[in-house]
């Protein structure tokens, strides 16, 4: 394997699949998807295996070298077979900010897209905020693949700009769009399978069990066999706060009819302290809204000594509905 000196990380991995720095070996199947993808890439005619031989020996063969190399390119892999390449492209080593590119198999495009490129985003953005700490990445695309925005926005990108009739597509002018995540900014987003250990390691935390209601410690086993469920159960909603591309707590909403639903969120501890937990609860809920447009009310159960979470409902307006007792409930109907 060749190695970047500009990496300290040089493979990501999340269960089957990985990023490693490209392979030679894999020249000749990107060449074909590039071919067979050209509509979409800045590439103008075929590329040969001479042409793709001279790019590897001249171009990519700097690359790995380099202090601060202009692009950094992965094999993207399903265990040890390449089925897509891409990386950090017109990397602005100044102002911090960096292109994606990713293109994929062909042949899993038509099924797969969506997964694939949600998955090669949280490996690509592993390498751009933990290891390069770059401040923002960016995908600039032709508009004519409407399904690389619903991939993109799932992993927390949003509308930058639009550059108008910026491109000549067959004979007519159309727009470029730019997609991008910025660095700094805490995120909500879906939770997906990468997130089943980190949301295990949450449940069996001791600062976090002390303000459960149920406070038997969870197998692996359990917790996986609820977490899969959940991502299916089209009764919940299960968000992920990121803050810098990490996963700092999660907010859960599980419906009682598709107009009631009821809280439970939590801060990884790393996180506490900082105003975090406010935001969970705030841009949560509007998440919410945005996914499930029916939602009229929401509430959660407290116990009597969680003075943080307390101080967070009643600074976020709702209504204590239920006062005496040993557990509070809070409510809000949502405009
Ligand atoms: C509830 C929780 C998310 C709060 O996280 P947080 O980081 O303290 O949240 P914030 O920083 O937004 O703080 C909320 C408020 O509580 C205050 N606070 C935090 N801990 C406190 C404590 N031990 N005693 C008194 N006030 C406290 C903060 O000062 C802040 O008040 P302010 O806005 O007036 O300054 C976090 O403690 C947690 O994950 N707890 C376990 C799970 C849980 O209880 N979930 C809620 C049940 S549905």
């Amino acid at each position: 394997m060749q190695f970047y000196r500009a990496l300290k990380m040089q493979s990501i991995s999340e269960g089957r699949y990985s990023i490693v720095p490209i392979r030679m070996e894999d020249r000749y199947e990107i060449m074909n998807w590039r071919n067979d993808q050209m509509y979409h890439l800045r590439q103008v005619k075929p590329l040969t295996r001479e042409n793709q031989d001279t790019y590897f020996d001249t171009v990519i063969s700097d690359l790995f070298e380099k202090k601060e190399p202009s692009q950094i390119l992965f094999s993207y892999l399903e265990d040890d077979k390449c089925i897509g390449y891409g990386g950090l492209v017109h990397i602005n080593w100044i102002d911090k900010n960096a292109e994606i590119s990713f293109i994929m198999d062909t042949s899993l495009e038509k099924e797969h897209f969506e997964f694939h490129w949600t998955n090669y985003l949280t490996l690509l953005e592993k390498v751009a905020w933990e290891d390069l700490n770059l401040h923002k990445i960016y995908t600039y695309a032709f508009d004519l693949r409407p399904r690389l925005y619903v991939a993109l926005e799932k992993a927390g990108f949003g509308l930058d700009s639009v550059l108008k009739e910026h491109c000549c597509f067959e004979n007519k002018f159309i727009d470029v769009k730019i997609h991008s995540k910025l660095n700094n900014e805490p995120k909500i987003r879906k939770v997906n399978t990468f997130d089943l250990q980190k949301t295990y390691s949450w449940i069996n935390d001791p600062n976090i069990r002390m303000y459960s209601f149920n406070k038997d410690s969870v197998t692996l086993q359990d917790h996986a066999v609820w977490f899969f469920n959940t991502l299916e159960n089209p009764g919940r909603e299960y968000y992920i706060l990121e803050v810098n591309g990490v996963a700092a707590g999660s907010i859960r909403f599980d419906f009682d009819n598709e107009q009631l639903a009821k809280i439970n969120y939590l801060l990884d501890p790393n996180f506490t302290g900082k105003g975090l937990g406010t935001y969970l609860l705030e841009e949560g809920v509007n998440f919410l809204k945005i996914n499930r447009p029916l939602v009229k009310k929401v509430y959660g159960w407290v116990l009597p000594d969680n003075i943080a979470s307390i101080k967070i409902f009643e600074k976020l307006d709702y209504k204590k509905a239920v006062k005496e007792s040993s557990e509070f409930k809070f409510e809000k109907t949502l405009k």
